[in-house]
């Protein structure tokens, strides 16, 4: 069976080499196994729980979606889509946040660390603090249980984040599942051996630190003048360098093949220069994402192709979500008026059902005669009188049925529709007795 992979991308910022060495290169990677059917798509709904400036947020979701089509990413392949284009997802998000309990939200680590912040800040707990970044872990459930993905390849901080989306799920499964699992429970992948990039000073590539080498941005001259600040040892050209620890080395390695990598540190071993090492570190990244940067270019220029690009992505993952979506609102009862069956006795299902009985109905009709009916306890016409000038002798004939079964037959003044199916008949006058005594 194929196994459906799903990652969400918030849309905050401009991409660096670490993401794309860290996440995009192999995401897109994995999108090209077998067996394996991916989804990717902009997590631009978070994105608003995070930033508010209108801005910021269009500006982000185009740059990210353009960077992953420039990466080589193939929409033929996968299904690659805007959060926001599937209405489905803010929709599956109510129906499970009507099951989520508040307490397992308050446990949420963002939550949490809000909270903390507010405390030691001798400010109210909750200040600042929206329903979004509450329900952040809800709306997270909705984009992976739509398309009731499997694996969903994400960083270490995101676990808690899956198991609340699992949490969801069983109990939506265990409510309204009707014994089917009518959600993928879905499991968290965490890359144990993902290739952090160090950034320039040696610690994580983070924007946080000031020490991230750009992807697109500014060129190739901006990639160069990033490299240039790599922080290196003062060795002099013609010494020998110890390559491993070196943030330098450990970048050239994430853009190198095996053979490449064992001749760069017996360069640096038989003295090459720090300068020289760094001009062919730039060489090496620039022959990977040199061309992508030019793709990147071609479709920054004309985001109208993105745009189509996406609308067909929205358009492929909404024939998943639609369907998915309408069984959920069937499940939780939200249903045509044209299907709804009747409610049982509270707290009473499972008896009601198997103590159904069939209906016997008295009536008059407009020419002034009596009459009465059997219906099965599945609503089938059974006996149908004629008419009677008093109520009380259709009332004596019912009354008969039920002591005599299907020996009262014989005298009974009966239309010619339905047909008598004598088996339906008898077990249904005996379950009339029986509920009688
Ligand atoms: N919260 C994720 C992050 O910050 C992004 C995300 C949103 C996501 N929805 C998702 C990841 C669904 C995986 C699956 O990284």
């Amino acid at each position: 069976m194929t196994q459906r992979v799903l990652t969400g991308i918030t849309t905050t910022g401009t991409l660096h080499l670490g993401n794309y060495v860290g996440a995009i290169r192999p995401a897109i990677a994995a999108s090209q196994e077998a067996g394996v059917e991916s989804f990717f798509f902009m997590a631009d709904y978070h994105a608003l729980i995070k930033c508010d400036e209108p801005e910021r947020i269009a500006r982000s979701r185009l740059e990210i979606a353009a960077t992953w089509l420039a990466a080589g990413l193939d929409t033929s392949r996968v299904t690659f889509y805007r959060q926001s284009d599937i209405p489905e997802i803010p929709e599956l998000t109510w129906l499970l946040t009507c099951i989520t309990s508040k307490g397992q939200m308050n446990r949420a680590h963002a939550y949490k660390a809000a909270v903390d912040a507010n405390v030691a800040g001798g400010e109210d707990p909750d200040a600042g603090i929206t329903m979004g970044l509450y329900s952040y872990p809800i709306l997270m459930a909705a984009d992976i249980l739509i398309f009731n993905a499997h694996r969903v390849p994400v960083g270490r901080d995101q676990v808690q984040h899956i198991e609340m989306a699992r949490d969801v799920a069983q109990r939506f499964n265990h409510q309204f599942g009707q014994g089917s699992d009518f959600f993928v429970l879905p499991e968290a992948n965490v890359e144990e051996d993902v290739a952090l990039l160090p950034g320039l000073d040696g610690r994580k590539m983070s924007k946080s630190y000031d020490n991230s080498i750009p992807l697109f941005e500014g060129g190739a001259k901006a990639l160069k003048e990033a490299i240039a600040r790599i922080v290196t040892d003062s060795r002099l050209p013609g010494e020998p360098k110890e390559p491993e620890g070196q943030a330098l080395v450990t970048i050239y390695d994430a853009f190198a093949t095996p053979a490449q990598r064992t001749e760069f540190r017996a360069a640096l071993r038989g003295g090459l220069a720090w300068g020289e090492a760094k001009q062919q570190l730039f060489d090496r990244i620039e022959a990977q994402i040199g061309p992508m940067r030019a793709r990147y270019a071609e479709l920054m220029a004309h985001p109208e192709r993105i745009e189509a690009v996406l609308q067909e992505g929205a358009a492929k993952a909404r024939k998943l979500a639609g369907p998915l979506l309408a069984q959920a609102r069937e499940a939780v009862g939200l249903r045509s008026f044209v299907a709804v069956a009747p409610l049982p006795a509270k707290g009473n299902a499972g008896k009601a059902a198997k103590h159904a009985l069939p209906v016997v109905k008295q009536y008059r009709e407009a020419d002034g005669q009596f009459y009465f009916k059997l219906n099965a306890a599945d609503g089938t016409l059974l006996l149908q009188s004629l008419g009677f000038a008093e109520g009380r002798e259709a009332g004596q004939w019912v009354a008969r049925l039920k002591r005599d079964g299907l020996d009262a037959l014989a005298d009974l003044p009966l239309a010619a529709e339905p047909a008598i199916d004598r088996p339906a008949l008898d077990a249904a006058l005996a379950a009339l007795r029986d509920a009688q005594t």
